[in-house]
């Protein structure tokens, strides 16, 4: 009889020489996330979606699902990506800014800005890839920096164009042949829409419902491209969004707010960030906080909170980056400092309770339910459930797998670990060299 080590050469070189592999742990399903930028939870419901409605047949929907509060891009998203409050991760809005030096870094500069989402806290990519994963991001918010020095493995930089049916296409052939060609297990896509018309036109206007036909169409095309890859029985496909779009309340029906009216933004505030939909933020000039929240506390139509008296369903309060001051409007009032910019017929930022700021969560693939409905969930969950499929060990996280598990199969994602799988197929080649 062999001993041992004799085997384990022959298993070594038998694997090296390519005759038996050497089988790896079964490598879990992938999982592409989409992302359609300020898709409302019912836009889907006054235009016609074949393709989306194919999905609730082949997947799992949920009624609508609720993101956290901070109902903006780039907060919302990460919280989708890291399964932590937006306190921890400390992207607290669309903008890079410094209350002490004033800095204020657009939307577009913050993509490539390290320093804006590297907190402490690590994103899926990351965390994926130190467990051996091959992880990329299309576009996505928060995919293009460096966590504790570590970049994504494949990295495309969103560069903001007019909506285009044939790019959109085309990205999605690239995703594809990451999956297929390159094995990579986790890639994350984003569009731009149908957030931008919303603002643009807002929610009820005809050119939402026609974004609305061109995604449903794109999400056509992706199973197909899905099917044209070989990817139907290896790739989940999670589709979501980051906040939903209410129409901004303007005059004659509403009188709309003009802050400066009820404080001297000047005099008052050394830093500020209004006129940028329903949530704002301002840090008073010394020793002027109470003078400011009492002045707020007077302007109808909306309410005004101390940082450290924000309602802990915010999780909001442990933020340091956070400006002493928190605004939020009424739904549907904007935030105006001192004048009213007539330009975003569409806004989002609100409370994150209100309808209208629910988006929408889509599942379909080898371990998620056929033609199952959930019942609407926070958006944090969604984190455990991509770790889940993944086959990962989660980071520490505010979600709960208990939450989202009743969209997979009983099966699905309930594979050993990939350490356990190792070794029992070793075990088991042993057993077959042993019986030779
Ligand atoms: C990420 O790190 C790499 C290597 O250090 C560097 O070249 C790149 O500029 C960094 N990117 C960002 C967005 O910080
Ligand atoms: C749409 O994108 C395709 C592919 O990138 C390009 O060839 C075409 O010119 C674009 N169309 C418009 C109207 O920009
Ligand atoms: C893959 O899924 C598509 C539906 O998206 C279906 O039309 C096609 O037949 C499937 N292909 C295989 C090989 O199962
Ligand atoms: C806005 O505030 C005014 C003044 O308090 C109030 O009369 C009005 O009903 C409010 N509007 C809405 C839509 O809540
Ligand atoms: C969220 O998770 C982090 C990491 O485990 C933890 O430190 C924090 O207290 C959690 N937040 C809440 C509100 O439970
Ligand atoms: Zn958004």
């Amino acid at each position: 009889m062999k001993t041992m080590q004799q085997l384990l050469l022959l298993l070594t070189a038998a694997s090296s020489a390519g005759g038996i592999p050497l089988s790896r742990a079964p490598p879990s399903n992938k999982l592409l996330l989409v992302s359609f930028d300020g898709f409302r939870w019912d836009y889907d419901q006054d235009v016609d979606t074949p393709h989306l409605d194919q999905l609730g047949r082949d997947g799992v929907k949920a009624k609508y699902i609720t993101p956290p509060m901070l109902t903006m891009t780039s907060p919302s998203h990460f919280t989708t990506v890291s399964g932590r409050w937006v306190e921890d991760h400390e992207v607290v809005h669309n903008m890079m800014f410094d209350a002490k030096t004033n800095l204020k870094v657009s939307h577009r500069e913050t993509l490539t800005r390290s320093e804006w989402w590297d907190n402490g806290v690590l994103p899926l990519w990351i965390t994926a890839q130190n467990q051996g994963l091959k992880t990329g991001s299309f576009y996505f918010p928060g995919g293009a920096a460096n966590y504790s020095g570590q970049a994504v493995n494949r990295v495309v930089v969103e560069d903001p164009k007019p909506p285009n049916e044939t790019e959109w296409r085309q990205n999605i052939d690239t995703v594809m042949s990451w999956f297929s060609d390159e094995d990579f297990h986790l890639v994350t896509l984003y569009y731009g829409e149908p957030d931008r018309v919303g603002h643009a036109k807002g929610p009820d206007h005809q050119d939402r419902k026609t974004i609305i036909r061109q995604i449903d169409r794109t999400i056509g095309y992706l199973r197909e491209a899905i099917a044209r890859h070989q990817l139907n029985d290896s790739l989940n496909v999670i589709i979501t969004s980051d906040h939903g779009m209410t129409t901004v309340k303007k005059r004659p029906q509403v009188e709309e707010l003009v802050l400066n009216k009820y404080l001297n933004l000047l005099k008052l505030a050394s830093f500020e960030i209004l006129d940028y939909g329903g949530f704002g933020i301002l840090t008073p000039r010394p020793g002027k906080e109470q003078e400011v929240f009492n002045a707020l506390s007077k302007a109808p139509n909306l309410t005004v909170y101390k940082k450290n008296e924000l309602p802990e369903s915010f999780h909001l309060a442990k933020s340091e980056r956070l400006p002493p001051i928190v605004v939020v409007a009424d739904l549907g009032f904007n935030l105006n400092s001192r004048l009213i910019f007539y330009v975003n017929k569409g806004d989002h930022g609100f409370h994150n309770g209100e309808m209208d700021m629910k988006t929408i969560f889509r599942a379909f693939g080898p371990d998620f339910k056929k033609n199952f409905v959930s019942e609407p969930f926070d958006s944090i969950h969604i984190y455990p459930l991509m770790c889940k499929v993944l086959q990962i060990e989660p980071a520490p996280h505010n979600g709960s797998l208990a939450v989202t598990q009743n969209l997979l199969h009983s099966g699905g994602g309930q594979r050993a670990p990939r350490s356990v799988c190792l070794l029992l197929s070793l075990l088991s080649l042993l057993c077959t060299f042993t019986l030779l």
